[in-house]
């Protein structure tokens, strides 16, 4: 969408933007209510809704939350398989874990720069996860113990990542769309190495069969847990729908995702901890057993195994990388009196 903002589009707001008779006055009530009038008409015809445009208070600030603590989620998402790449078992193994460790650090910058657009500084949402006044997704508090969690994560972790995604490459804010599009292909990338990775170890010897099934069974439940609390629980959903920001339920994600992974997990061998796995004709998809929501809950409380290890880790990063970062905007200046003068 561009044409919110100037003129307005119908009924009165383009009388004020031509400032004819009967004008409203420029950021009186009756202007707001054109502009909220012309936001609506172009989410309602899912046109994409630009930085320029005017838009609602609350959706600006929801964009904001969501974006940054998808992009949180991103960096601190690094951490767990980082904890890998010293110890791949092959140079193939460690390019490609590095190539994607890489990637969620270039996801995480793409949304910091999404979330810019809507006003926040960077350097504020950094310290909103730094104090814990911004959350990342609790799946990252759990510890990666052997290497076939890096498989696992892959496969679950980025594959619930992907069901999650790609409805929002349709979200009505055209950058975060924009990112989403290309998050999605790099995701997709590393859903294919952990399927690849936790076949690899399913088709060896017995003990590494067991290390797959083991990895699959302590991140099969934080995965479905990774789609939010359930539908009837879920504080933001309905208005997220109506803005367009979200189009499905939390709930029907999680579905397809279990329908997706059910046959992929027979394909591997492996088994998926859930005894109460089953078949319904009736309803075309796979029954479920219950989510722990009470862990859920506590993880996001902070009281996960790895939550105070992972923020530790990340203030310490970005203490050291101070120097970085005064080192580019000394850099930035001296480019910019440069071409001034
Ligand atoms: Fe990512
Ligand atoms: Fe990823």
């Amino acid at each position: 969408m561009t044409s919110v903002t100037s003129p307005p589009r119908g009924g009165t707001a383009g009388a004020e933007a031509h400032g004819g008779p009967g004008a409203a006055e420029p950021g009186g009530p009756e202007a707001e209510g054109a502009l909220q009038e012309a936001f609506d008409a172009a989410v309602a015809a899912d046109e994409r809704i630009e930085p320029r445009d005017w838009m609602p208070d609350a959706y600006r600030s929801t964009l904001i939350r969501q974006i940054a603590q998808h992009a949180h989620s991103e960096i601190i998402g690094m951490q767990p398989e980082a904890n890998w790449i010293t110890r791949a078992p092959s140079l193939r193994r460690k390019a490609i874990l590095m190539a994607k460790v890489q990637d969620e650090a270039g996801h995480g910058l793409y949304l910091y720069g999404a979330a810019e657009t809507l006003g926040a500084s960077r350097e504020e949402l950094l310290d909103k996860l730094h104090d814990g006044r911004q959350k990342y997704s609790s799946i990252f508090n759990y510890p990666t113990l052997t290497w076939a969690d890096v498989g696992a994560i892959g496969w679950l972790v980025d594959g619930a990542a992907i069901t999650n995604q790609v409805p929002l490459c349709r979200c009505s804010y055209g950058p975060y769309a924009r990112a989403m599009v290309r998050i999605c292909k790099e995701e997709s990338f590393h859903q294919r190495q952990g399927y690849e990775l936790l076949l690899a170890l399913a088709r060896g010897t017995e003990a590494q069969c067991a290390m797959a099934q083991d990895a699959v069974d302590r991140w099969w439940w934080p995965s479905l847990m990774m789609f939010g609390p359930p539908d009837d629980e879920s504080a933001h959903s309905a208005q997220s729908m109506a803005w367009k920001i979200k189009r499905h339920s939390n709930d029907e994600l999680r579905q397809r995702f279990v329908d997706i992974c059910v046959p992929q997990a027979e394909a591997l061998g492996l088994t998926l901890p859930d005894p109460d796995l089953r078949w319904n004709e009736e309803r075309g998809h796979w029954d479920f057993g219950a989510i722990d929501w009470e862990e859920f809950r506590q993880v996001l409380k902070g009281n996960g195994p790895c939550n105070e290890q992972r923020l530790r880790r990340r203030r310490t990063a970005h203490e050291n990388g101070a120097w970085v970062r005064e080192a580019a905007a000394a850099h930035a200046a001296k480019h910019a009196a440069r071409s001034a003068s």
